[in-house]
């Protein structure tokens, strides 16, 4: 089975490749060669897998799948939720995000968060969701330098260590990537 995955995301690619079995072969915008960059102007994680897997499947008409995550903390209400990746303003900047993230922290003693990714799979037949989390906790400080991203000062629920100071085979057995994508391979399986 062939399915598309509207990203660029280099990063992602490698990990989501890992984490479905071979009989499903993932083919990346650039293997398409389809040079776009679509705009995330959703207002939830929803929204914008769905915008980014709606482009993807009008313009080839093949099966396709998008994603979009996002880390929650809930003494800030959720944020940066949907702002992840640009918490900070623009560009896009990970260690703005996470500097601007503990400084909103400072001095809080509830530093429960989560991890949330949303797939949302679109053929000519179905348009299909699935939500993947993980919980944990945000550190006072950076720790390892793994992974990306919230990666060195989120602790997952049940461990000692933040994902940055993880193997990335270690974080892609729980991370919410991994438990949206699972779901996304039992409802392929089923089709
Ligand atoms: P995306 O929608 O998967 O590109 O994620 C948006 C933003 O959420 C990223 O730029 C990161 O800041 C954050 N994020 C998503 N997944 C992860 C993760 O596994 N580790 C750390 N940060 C993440």
């Amino acid at each position: 089975m062939k399915l598309i995955f509207a990203s660029n995301n280099a990063n992602k690619l490698k990990e989501i490749k890992a984490l479905v079995p071979p009989h499903i072969y993932i083919l990346s915008l650039q293997d398409i060669e389809f040079d776009i960059e679509i705009e995330e102007t959703g207002s939830t994680l929803q929204e914008n897998a769905a915008i980014k897997a709606r482009s993807i499947f009008e313009l080839t008409g093949e099966a396709c799948f998008a994603d979009d995550s996002g880390l929650m903390v809930d003494a800030l209400d959720g944020q940066p939720g949907v702002k992840s990746a640009r918490y900070a303003g623009e560009p896009s900047d990970n260690l703005a995000n996470i500097q601007l993230l503990l400084h909103k922290l400072k001095g809080k003693d509830n530093r429960a968060a989560r991890f949330q990714t949303v797939v949302c799979y679109k053929d000519a037949h179905k348009e299909s969701f699935f939500k993947g989390e993980v919980h944990g906790h945000i550190t006072a400080e950076m720790h390892g330098s793994n992974g990306f991203g919230y990666d060195p000062i989120f602790i997952p629920t049940g461990y000692t260590n933040t994902f940055a100071e993880m193997e990335a085979e270690e974080k892609n057995k729980i991370s919410h990537r991994k438990n949206a994508i699972a779901q996304l391979v039992v409802f392929l399986n089923q089709i």
